[in-house]
């Protein structure tokens, strides 16, 4: 009886260790997202790949990003341990760093990365209990609780209109997402859908990415790009796109076919492709989508 009570409170003791340990990586867990973007704001990850050779030492690093050794050296530490980046030792003893498939990453989905790091959509992610309060027995209005909202006081489509820093990292980081992560996998499983579709219009289609691969990959197809005014005027031109602006609540432009392609903060990823054969879009359609 007395060794199990002393087993007991052995593992407690342990347990409390533990939690102890466990309790940093939440007081500090900050610090991972901020490291990694202090990284892609740096540039570190071009500099090696552009380098001309497979590892640059800390000290020609430093050189290039205009860097103190010890500062970058502490930074560069806390991405190795990660697997971002690769350090090495070299012949000289100098240490060296090189690229790994994580930190090549870096370079591409780097839109991405500043965007979901901003301090606009990181607000939103302090205001998520606003959104859990009050939701007990399925209370409407904590749907009508949009963290953003909270946070900036307005629509995420409205602060991107009157921010056009915003609006533009907003449309880079949604069309890094499509060309490097969603397209992929659309091409990959079901590009058979596309089949037979001679105009397509991208409802709420951001920059214009998503169609401007499309095209490339179905090129009897002709892409019209559809989005809020603010959007598509300082979207990039495509070959075989045309920018549309307007209120998809209002109108959406005429095609074979209609493609939306949407995600929501509260549930990771939602993807919704709808093609109509007559190019028309019903009412409740567009409410699914609003
Ligand atoms: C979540 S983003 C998706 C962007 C792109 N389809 C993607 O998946 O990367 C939603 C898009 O819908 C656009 N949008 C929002 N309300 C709209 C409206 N009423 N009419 C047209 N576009 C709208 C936004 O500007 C934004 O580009």
């Amino acid at each position: 009886m007395e060794e199990t009570i002393t087993k007991e409170s052995k593992w407690k003791n342990e347990e409390e260790e533990e939690a102890k340990i466990q309790i940093y990586k939440y007081v500090f867990g900050f610090a991972e997202a901020a490291v990694i973007k202090c990284a892609i704001e740096l540039k570190i990850a071009n500099v090696i790949e552009s380098h001309g050779r497979p590892t640059m030492t800390l000290s020609q690093l430093s050189t290039a990003l205009n860097c103190s050794p010890p500062h970058l050296f502490r930074i560069m530490r806390f991405l190795t341990h990660r697997g971002i980046f690769r350090e090495e030792t070299t012949p000289e003893n100098l240490i060296a760093y090189s690229q790994t498939p994580l930190s090549h990453m870096l370079i591409n989905v780097a839109p991405l990365l500043l965007l979901e790091n901003s301090p606009e959509i990181v607000a939103s992610w302090h205001n998520l209990s606003a959104k859990l309060k009050n939701s007990y027995n399925n209370n409407e209005n904590s749907d009508l609780v949009v963290p953003f909202e909270v946070a900036h006081g307005k629509d995420i489509w409205s602060y991107g209109a009157r921010n056009p820093g915003f609006n533009r990292m907003f449309n880079e980081g949604l069309g890094c997402n499509a060309r490097v992560i969603t397209l992929p996998a659309i091409l990959e499983n079901c590009g058979d859908i596309f089949n037979g579709v001679e105009s397509l219009v991208d409802v709420g289609g951001g920059n214009g990415t998503t169609l401007s691969v499309l095209v490339k990959a179905f090129p009897w197809m002709k892409g019209i790009n559809f989005d809020l005014p603010n959007v598509v005027s300082t979207s990039e031109k495509y070959d075989g796109v045309e920018h549309v602006g307007g209120n998809m609540l209002d109108f959406v432009p005429k095609a074979d076919a209609a493609f939306f392609m949407l995600k929501s903060l509260d549930q990771l990823v939602i993807e919704i492709v709808y093609i109509t054969a007559s190019g028309l879009l019903d009412a409740d359609t567009l409410k699914s989508v609003k």
